[in-house]
């Protein structure tokens, strides 16, 4: 750990996430969780004040300790009784077919190792469980596409290993899930930063 990754980049982070832009895609996706719900890259918390009535319990996975202690700040605030674990999604320190909802938000792409977390997703969710996703990847236009290429060796050693050109739809299904919905598009904002996959997908 360094002073930048260790005290820097998780205060950071926790701003860049609070965008206005970001909240909508928050708000559109995170009320549709129910059940018993795992938060992978929970990071400082900021979807806890949209989960619904459905939703019996919250429990969050981070490597990172200020993330998790920030995520746990939220939770008092929000009042909801969560808990959050340390850990990565490549190993989740979870029984298998324990959860009804695993929601990522923005987190696939700083994954290091993305198809083992998705196998471990898909592993602790139960038979009916669903993954709610909202990240950004590889845009579809070859320019753009390009460009993630050129940044993305610059930009993973200051914004935590993220990857600006993963391909998020393809990683999904590769894992094995059956994407039900999938919604693309660029927010506003620079076009390698921004495009957006939203959706729902069954273990299949
Ligand atoms: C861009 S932040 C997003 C945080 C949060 N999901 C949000 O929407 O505000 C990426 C998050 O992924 C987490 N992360 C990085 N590597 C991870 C891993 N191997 N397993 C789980 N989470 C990881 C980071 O610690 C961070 O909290």
């Amino acid at each position: 750990m360094s002073f930048y990754n260790d005290r820097v980049l998780p205060r950071l982070l926790n701003l860049a996430m609070r965008d206005k832009g970001l909240e909508a895609y928050r708000c559109r996706l995170v009320p549709a969780a129910e059940g018993r719900v795992l938060e992978v890259g929970i990071g400082s918390g900021l979807n806890l004040p949209f989960y619904g009535p459905g939703v019996t319990e919250v429990v969050g996975l981070d490597p990172s300790a200020p993330l998790r202690r920030m995520a746990g700040e939220q939770a008092a605030r929000s009042g909801m009784g969560i808990r959050v674990l340390e850990g990565s999604a490549e190993a989740i320190p979870l029984e298998d077919a324990g959860f009804d909802t695993v929601l990522t938000t923005w987190t696939l792409c700083s994954i290091p190792d993305a198809g083992a977390g998705l196998a471990e997703i898909r592993r602790v969710l139960k038979p009916a469980g669903h993954l709610l996703f909202v990240e950004h990847g590889s845009a579809p236009d070859a320019g753009v596409a390009r460009w993630q290429d050129r940044l993305t060796p610059l930009w993973k050693p200051i914004a935590g290993g993220c990857h600006l050109n993963r391909p998020i739809e393809a990683m999904i299904r590769r894992a094995g899930f059956e994407l039900a919905d999938l919604r693309v598009g660029y927010m506003a904002g620079p076009r390698p930063f921004t495009f957006m996959y939203e959706g729902r997908a069954s273990k299949g």
